[in-house]
């Protein structure tokens, strides 16, 4: 993390509203919660799903020169050997000799404990890898490790792929899942927790051509944030020193956000060079070269990966998309989310619920449910029912009223502007899609009207 930046939204706010509203619960809350393992709840499953599936579209349904994975957690544990994890993967520790509190000695500003100014001891490296059992018997030979991220098995499973999709280079592998990290310092929400989730890309090119691919891939990764609705400004790009590259990168650059603690790692886009399937063929004997068949020649591709945390993106998603702004009395709190994000797209609400006018209601609930995430509510004002969907980012609301019985028309009102238009029910679903896809409110159906304009 560098620098404090100037706080635009309170990470308590986001917090508060996470665990109000179904976003992300603390695990395993009931016996206290785990340290730095989070649930999420009906609404941040929604996100999160919204969050793959936008990414999952981009980088690989979109494209001709990628495919997806789906590899197992738990590796051979001479993966992590070759990799270079189980001698590199390490934060150096420290412990405080009098309340005995672990840091990272590198993370501290001076050499006695930040809680309790006692003495620390001699950093001792250690390995940030969960290590487990495979099968009854808990001895050396059957230890196994909880992958400390996606990456490993696209490499190995290079051949698997060249020969079975016969993909020729450049082309690249995608893989979204679960990571494990037995992190020291964590906090700060998702921020840093120790079951994250990621999604990563592992781009195969040829020696040479590998320097303008990693600037496509910076390019093309910023632009996916942008396209879904992370203001520029709250994006920077930041090269990594050579003191800082892990240790099987040439160069990386980091996509940081500036989260409300500051400005932070979001995603991270490395030229791996050659360096994996090298240590993948020197540890399994196994060939992971690459046969060119136009140059007829035999050689180890490079790698690009832009490497991705899908929890970070929920945060950065949803703070960015946090917004307060004065209503008539109150405070009307809104999150801006880009609409393919949204966990609910549209809520139907009836005025009353009144037996005609809930009958009514269900059957557009029903109809419209076949297409999306859809969330049918009639408890309470109208008012309040429209603040609860612009807190969780609806964005639109379809309302019936007693006219709706005799017109057969619904208004549609829009989360950010407030305003309203009233269309045919017949209408409805593809106007409604329209509207999804971006086109403006007040472009209207045959049949239908601009019905309230917000005046801002
Ligand atoms: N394969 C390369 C790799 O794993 P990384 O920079 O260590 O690189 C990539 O991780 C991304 O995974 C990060 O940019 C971040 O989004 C996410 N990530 C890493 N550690 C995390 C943690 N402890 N909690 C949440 N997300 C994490």
């Amino acid at each position: 993390m560098t620098e404090q930046a100037p706080k635009k939204v309170d990470m308590e706010k986001i917090v508060s509203l996470c665990r109000r509203r179904g976003f992300i619960f603390p695990s395993s809350e009931i016996y206290g919660g785990l340290s730095s393992c989070w649930d999420y709840g009906p609404l941040g499953v929604e996100l999160k799903r919204n969050i793959k599936d936008a990414w999952w579209r981009a980088v690989v349904q979109e494209r001709d020169d990628m495919v997806g994975l789906d590899t197992s957690i738990m590796m051979h544990p001479q993966t992590w050997v070759a990799s270079g994890h189980l001698e590199g993967f390490v934060d150096p520790l420290v412990e405080c000799k009098s309340c005995h509190l672990r840091w990272r000695s590198d993370d501290l500003a001076g050499d006695s404990c930040p809680s309790c100014r006692g003495e620390l001891t001699e950093p001792r490296l250690f390995n940030l890898m969960f290590k487990t059992f495979m099968g009854p018997i808990e001895e050396s030979a059957s230890v196994v490790y909880l992958r400390p991220e996606t990456a490993q098995g696209m490499f190995v499973n290079f051949q698997n792929v060249v020969n079975t999709t016969r993909k020729r280079l450049p082309f690249g592998i995608a893989q979204i899942g679960k990571a494990f990290r037995n992190e020291i310092t964590t906090g700060n929400f998702v921020f840093r927790s120790r079951e994250f989730e990621q999604m990563e890309i592992e781009f195969f090119v040829k020696p040479g051509t590998d320097g303008e691919w990693f600037n496509y891939w910076i390019e093309e990764r910023l632009n996916w944030y942008v396209k879904l609705g992370i203001k520029k400004e709250n994006l920077q790009l930041r090269q990594h020193t050579k003191q800082e590259l892990a240790h099987y990168a040439r160069d990386c650059y980091d996509i940081d956000y500036l989260f409300p603690m500051g400005w932070a790692e979001l995603e991270g886009i490395a030229n791996r060079g050659d360096f994996d399937l090298v240590q993948h063929t020197k540890y399994s004997g196994k060939s992971l070269d690459y046969f060119d068949e136009e140059t007829k020649e035999h050689f180890i591709p490079y790698i690009i990966e832009p490497s991705a945390g899908v929890d970070l993106s929920a945060l950065a998603f949803l703070c960015d998309a946090y917004d307060e702004e004065p209503a008539e009395d109150e405070i009307r709190v809104l999150l801006h989310l880009h609409p393919d994000l949204a966990p609910i797209k549209v809520a139907v609400l009836p005025l009353s619920r009144r037996e005609k006018l809930v009958a009514a209601a269900k059957k557009i609930y029903a109809d419209l449910r076949q297409h999306w995430m859809v969330s049918y509510d009639d408890a309470q004002s109208i008012g309040r029912r429209y603040r609860r969907q612009d807190e969780i980012g609806t964005p639109f609301c379809v309302t019936i009223d007693f006219q709706s019985l005799e017109d057969e028309q619904a208004t549609i009102r829009e989360r950010d502007s407030m305003n309203q238009i009233r269309v045919p029910i017949a209408e409805l679903k593809g106007t409604l899609q329209a509207k999804l896809e971006g086109e403006p409110l007040f472009v209207l159906p045959p049949g239908g009207q601009i019905w309230k304009e917000e005046k801002k």
